[in-house]
């Protein structure tokens, strides 16, 4: 236990020197331990003795298993729970539930309906708090992202990223770590769901390059990197007037031909192949999305080593 444990809960709140750090740390274990059987222990093993709770309030399958997967491999332990099976699911206090969980392990991981929850977590925990997707943002995936990009196309700084579609929790988190790891940042989405304006205005208050429209054409012009998610994320409940609106987001081999010509396609995935992109890009020579959902694991273990002081 710690007075100041070490929190991911927004990328925003992190410094750049902190995100670089785990990347590169992400780099170094994955290439560590290339050809390695999944189970097996990464040398260092910096979560030896230590144990990962998982709180999910809503589904998940890269985050669950990533996260349990990178303890193992950091030689640490898991206790995963449904937050409809604890006390929390019927009214208990997260506050209290920080409080108790904080004496029995090591780091907690929420997946959590309301970001205020997140945030009230870790206001009460002794232990860190990692966000793993709130309706707010979704720090882990972007940092798999951003090492997916530099796998591919070398260093994120002063590449162009377009992000076509919702202005969602996925979006945020790019938004948040622009001005930190100095990538441009393009985002198209309809007026009705545009990215959150406060996000934006921090952005541009540290010089950010983050610009938003409703053009996706002008945005992905010259891109680096095109982006896209699902246009009805988990807890929307308006999802005929989104793919409604969502339409003309859609990224297809068109949209994709006014990117760079070496442009590479994510997705953070769960996708919905004919909604927001097409079969051919998202199973075409530019998607890197298998290479992105096993980037969960490499850079989840890296964030947890971040959290538990051990880079
Ligand atoms: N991308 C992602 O977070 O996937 P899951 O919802 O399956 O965890
Ligand atoms: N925006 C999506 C991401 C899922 C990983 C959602 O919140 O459902």
């Amino acid at each position: 236990m710690s007075l100041n444990p070490r929190h991911f809960l927004d990328l925003w709140k992190l410094e750049g020197s902190d995100l670089r750090a785990i990347l590169e740390d992400a780099k170094r274990r994955k290439a560590a331990r290339a050809g390695w059987p999944k189970g097996k222990r990464d040398t260092d093993a910096v979560g030896d003795g230590r144990t990962l709770a998982m709180i999910f309030e809503k589904n998940s399958t890269r985050t669950r298993f990533s996260f349990d997967a990178a303890m193992r491999q950091l030689g640490g332990d898991v206790i995963i729970s449904n937050a409809v099976d604890m006390q929390l699911g019927r009214g208990e206090p997260i506050e209290d539930t920080a409080r108790v969980l904080s004496r029995m392990v090591d780091a907690v991981m929420i997946r959590a309906n309301n970001h205020q929850d997140v945030e009230r977590l870790a206001l009460s925990a002794t232990v860190p708090i990692i966000n793993g997707l709130s309706d707010r943002s979704h720090p882990c995936q972007i940092m798999a992202d951003l090492l997916t990009i530099e796998e591919h196309r070398g260093p994120v700084a002063g590449k162009t990223l377009a992000y076509v579609g919702d202005g969602n929790n996925v979006c945020a988190s790019f938004i948040h770590a622009a001005s930190k790891l100095g990538y441009r940042l393009n985002i198209a989405a309809p007026a009705v769901y545009h990215p959150d304006l406060q996000d934006l205005a921090r952005a541009a208050a540290e010089q950010g390059q983050v610009f938003a429209s409703d053009d996706p054409r002008e945005a992905v012009r010259g891109a680096d990197v095109v982006i896209t998610d699902t246009w009805v994320s988990m807890g929307d409940t308006d999802h005929d007037e989104r793919l409604d609106a969502l339409e003309p987001f859609q990224v297809d081999e068109q949209l994709m031909d006014l990117a760079k010509s070496d442009a590479v396609f994510l997705h953070c995935l769960p996708a919905h192949r004919g909604e927001e992109v097409t079969d051919e890009v998202i199973d075409g020579p530019k998607s890197l999305i298998w290479d992105e959902a096993e980037n969960r694991l490499h850079a989840q273990k890296s964030i947890l080593a971040w959290c538990f002081g051990a880079i």
